[in-house]
């Protein structure tokens, strides 16, 4: 049985401190370093996706590893914003096939965000890279999936290379937040 993670009492301060910087200080990394990902790193990412929760816990997904650097050239060059895949020491490819693009969505989003997280912890860059509907058969032939799996999301992983991390740009928190007067 996995470690709940609900021992609040055992949480200090600093520890939340340090968890929600993490969360806060994510950026996109698109250029990566030729170095290979640890495998206690991969091991940590791939228990995070079968932890993630989805719609209605169905988890009707299937992450797709993929470090074969041919692939992930020929999955770069498909029609879409995935070109950093190219230069990733993996890419994470996110296969689903729930009747709803909502709920897809919404449980790709959740894995990829999740992905990134844990990749970071360990100081690993990563950024999504949507495909364009019109390459989807494209992406499913490279692969070797059947017509009903849909392939949208992809994640490229790697360690930043140099100059890779730009300052992010955020709007207003009051612009984002507004706290409801009762
Ligand atoms: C739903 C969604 C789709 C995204 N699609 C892409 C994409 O196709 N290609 C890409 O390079 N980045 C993509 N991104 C990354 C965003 O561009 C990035 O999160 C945003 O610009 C903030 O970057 P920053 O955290 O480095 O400041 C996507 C992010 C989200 C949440």
């Amino acid at each position: 049985m996995m470690n709940q993670g609900y021992d609040r009492d055992m949480t200090t301060t600093p520890e939340a401190r340090e968890f929600v910087s993490l969360l806060k200080s994510l950026r996109a990394v698109r250029q990566f370093a030729d170095r290979p990902l640890p495998p206690e790193a991969i091991r940590d990412m791939h228990d995070v996706i079968r932890w993630s929760g989805s719609a209605s816990n169905r988890q009707e997904f299937q992450v797709l590893w993929v470090e074969d650097r041919a692939k992930l050239r020929q999955l770069s060059e498909l029609k879409g914003y995935a070109r950093h895949l190219a230069g990733a020491a993996a890419g994470a490819v996110i296969v689903t096939w729930m009747q709803s693009d909502v709920l897809n969505a919404f449980d790709e989003g959740r894995i990829a965000e999740r992905i990134m997280l844990a990749a970071h912890a360990y100081g690993i860059g990563s950024s999504i890279g949507m495909l364009s509907r019109e390459s989807r058969g494209a992406a499913q032939e490279i692969l070797g999936l059947s017509e009903d799996r849909t392939v949208r999301t992809t994640i490229s992983l790697g360690y930043p290379a140099e100059g890779a991390l730009r300052g992010g740009r955020r709007k207003p928190l009051t612009e984002l937040v507004k706290r409801l007067q009762v």
